[in-house]
């Protein structure tokens, strides 16, 4: 496995791999690697011949008042992470490769930011877009692998790429989860054992909204208000969001009709947890 720290490197491994006609798969991290992202590399190992996996806290989509500095950062078990999963090149750049001077353009995705997490990182959004759009132009992959957790991100991105007409085809891999069907984040590493047992009422409150779907329940309100009840079995969970919206739009809806994205976003103890289930009813 190589290890890039600049864009020429790692412009110059790809360039070589595709020169010998191999296919190429981006992962896009933020490090502090979990069995998600191992997922995420396994499915590009297993689509692509050529898997770049790239490494770095991205500082313009942390909101003032975040994370940013105290985001883990182990890089030495991410690169190990990334060599036994069958990475051929990690790259990991410095804020300064990738922000060389004060970042004055920008790529901005409207009415799919706004709803869900977007009403509450303002900003954050497009700073995952202009990020992925700058790894985009650097790597040049042909699949980008992003996890189904971060739905509106993964929806956001696909959206970008489709309406920019970049030429890469994003897939979108399960989430994974804890025993405890708690999904699996970089974040959970803030959270005490106690925490992680309460957190996983996030996902019984996913399991509620699709066991009422299933019984024929299609009102939204009714179906949030039980998912509420369930948050607020816990003390330690502060509800941010408890939203059911159109899978395409990520607009509210009052009534599920066809593709319907559940999702939730608490904080429990120094953690914002997001989780999220699809629904089809159309089926
Ligand atoms: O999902 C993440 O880890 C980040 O938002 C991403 C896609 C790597 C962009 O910084």
């Amino acid at each position: 496995m190589e290890f890039a720290k600049t864009i020429e490197s790692v412009r110059s491994q790809v360039k070589a791999a595709r020169s010998g006609g191999k296919k190429v798969g981006l992962v896009p991290t933020m490090g502090a690697l979990h069995v998600g992202h191992i997922s995420l590399i396994e499915a590009a190992v297993e689509k692509c011949d050529f898997v770049v996996v790239s490494i770095f806290v991205n500082p313009t989509q942390f909101v003032p008042g975040e994370d940013f500095e105290k985001y883990p950062r182990p890089l030495e078990a991410d690169l190990e992470i990334c060599k036994k999963a069958g990475t051929d090149v990690v790259f990991a750049p410095t804020p300064e490769q990738m922000y060389p001077a004060e970042n004055i353009t920008w790529v901005s995705v409207e009415k799919l930011t706004e709803s869900l997490c977007g009403q509450f990182r303002p900003g954050h959004f497009r700073g995952v877009t202009t990020v992925c759009t700058k790894l985009f132009n650097i790597v040049a992959p042909d699949i980008a692998f992003f996890g189904q957790k971060d739905a509106q991100q993964a929806i956001v991105i696909r959206r970008m790429v489709a309406d920019l007409n970049m030429p890469l085809e994003i897939v979108i891999c399960p989430t994974v989860r804890e025993p405890n069907g708690l999904a699996i984040s970089s974040r959970n590493k803030y959270l005490t054992e106690q925490q992680k047992k309460d957190a996983a009422n996030i996902y019984k409150s996913l399991q509620k909204c699709r066991q009422m779907i299933d019984a024929g329940v299609k009102e939204t309100t009714e179906i949030i208000t039980e998912m509420r009840k369930i948050l607020q079995q816990v003390p330690s969970i502060e509800i941010e969001y408890i939203s059911i919206v159109d899978a395409e739009t990520l607009r509210n809806i009052d009534r599920i009709a066809g593709k319907a994205l559940a999702a939730v976003a608490v904080k429990i103890g120094p953690a914002k947890l997001i989780d999220n289930i699809l629904v089809d009813v159309s089926k």
